[in-house]
């Protein structure tokens, strides 16, 4: 059997990776600014987590969710005290894709409606409603199609109010920064006007964190920079810092009911003992604070290179804009330099998207590697 050939692919074989550093089949090695995709949030192979998830495999590493587990107890704890949403509720599942389902799925039950209002540029997965919320017609089939989705402007205000005095639509969803679509956010005024109009029209928003979660913009959610409360919020990547998982907060006004959500492996005790050792080391290293100083460094040196023409998001989750198609210096950062980085919708754009752990010398080694790339 082959594979199916869907992932247009480097020829680098990473086979191991401690911290930033990865190395190939071949002993090259490699500085990873991407984090495979936001995913890689406390570094590597760290060792405590990495000692968090032996230890759970001898112990078990699944049972049902027909049982007790405590560690999803101890988890659900630990989230509500890191990130500061202690009035809400925690669903574990497997993927950011069926983070965003399950949140689509609960405004909906809320509400009894079934229309949901996303935005231009927006990526939320590849199910069935998240993936019709995500702009994006080339990877959506038929079959996706039957949702209704009103895809609005960014930031704009009237689109917005006009949609929403319609009172058709269940849900309001959004990145708190886009990652996929290129590092675009809403301003604290648009997303106060959501989260107000979300209110007096008993429409759910759901902030989708997926990727700009767990302390990547410098706060633990990066709707915590705009003042608002989310009624869902999704989450998964840097949550497992490589390990499978993924999860909805719900606010504590939802109530729950037998059967109404529901996993096989979602919440499995591998998946919260790699959760709790991300957020423990979050904790004990500083880590979103690090995000946030690292980020402003990261930004002054990107002032000193005039081939960048404007730099996108927060703390480590960045966007470097040139006034040229990157696909060539990205494919030189990595095959020359030997530093991974991502790409975007759009084209002009170089993503930074590192473990939170870097220090101020891996980002000069980055700007070094891109000047001599450039
Ligand atoms: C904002 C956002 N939401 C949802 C997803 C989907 O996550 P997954 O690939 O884990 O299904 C992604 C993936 O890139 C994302 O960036």
């Amino acid at each position: 059997m082959k594979l199916f050939d869907v992932y247009p692919l480097y020829n680098v074989t990473p086979v191991k990776a401690k911290g930033i550093e990865v190395w190939d089949d071949k002993g090259e090695k490699y500085l990873d600014f991407y984090g495979g995709h936001a995913v890689i949030s406390i570094g590597h192979t760290h060792p405590h987590y990495v000692k968090r998830i032996k230890e759970q495999l001898d112990q078990m590493a699944f049972y049902s969710n027909s049982v007790q587990n405590p560690l999803q107890e101890a988890l659900a704890q630990k989230l509500g005290d890191l990130s500061g949403c202690e009035n809400y509720d925690l669903f574990m599942c497997n993927s950011g894709a069926e983070a965003n389902e399950n949140a689509l799925k609960m405004a909906s039950f809320h509400t009894g409606k079934s229309k949901v209002i996303a935005f231009t540029n927006s990526f939320h997965g590849r199910t069935s409603a998240a993936v019709a919320a995500t702009d994006n017609p080339s990877i959506n089939a038929p079959i996706n199609k039957q949702q209704e989705v009103t895809f609005l402007p960014l930031n704009d205000f009237d689109a917005f109010e006009k949609a929403i005095e319609s009172d058709e639509y269940c849900t309001v969803i959004l990145e708190a920064i886009q990652g996929v679509g290129g590092l675009d956010e809403p301003t604290t005024e648009f997303f106060q006007l959501i989260a107000k109009k979300c209110k007096e029209h008993n429409v759910v928003l759901i902030a989708d964190e997926v990727q700009s979660g767990y302390g990547r913009s410098g706060k633990f959610f990066a709707f915590q920079h705009h003042g608002i409360e989310p009624d869902i919020i999704s989450i998964a990547k840097g949550m497992g810092n490589g390990f499978p998982v993924g999860g909805i907060l719900i606010h504590e006004k939802f109530k729950p009911s037998y059967g109404l959500l529901g996993t096989t492996f979602g919440g499995n005790h591998l998946a919260c003992a790699a959760s709790l050792a991300v957020l423990e080391v979050l904790e004990s290293e500083n880590l979103i604070e690090n995000a946030s100083e690292l980020g402003a460094y990261f930004r002054e040196k990107a002032a000193e290179i005039p081939e960048i023409k404007k730099v996108k998001g927060r703390g480590l989750m960045i966007g470097l804009e040139f006034d040229f198609e990157v696909a060539d210096l990205r494919k030189k950062m990595i095959l020359e330099q030997h530093m991974f980085t991502g790409s975007a919708k759009n084209k002009k754009l170089l993503r930074f998207l590192p473990a939170l752990n870097i220090t101020k010398e891996d980002i000069d080694l980055f700007f070094e590697a891109l000047k001599k790339a450039l």
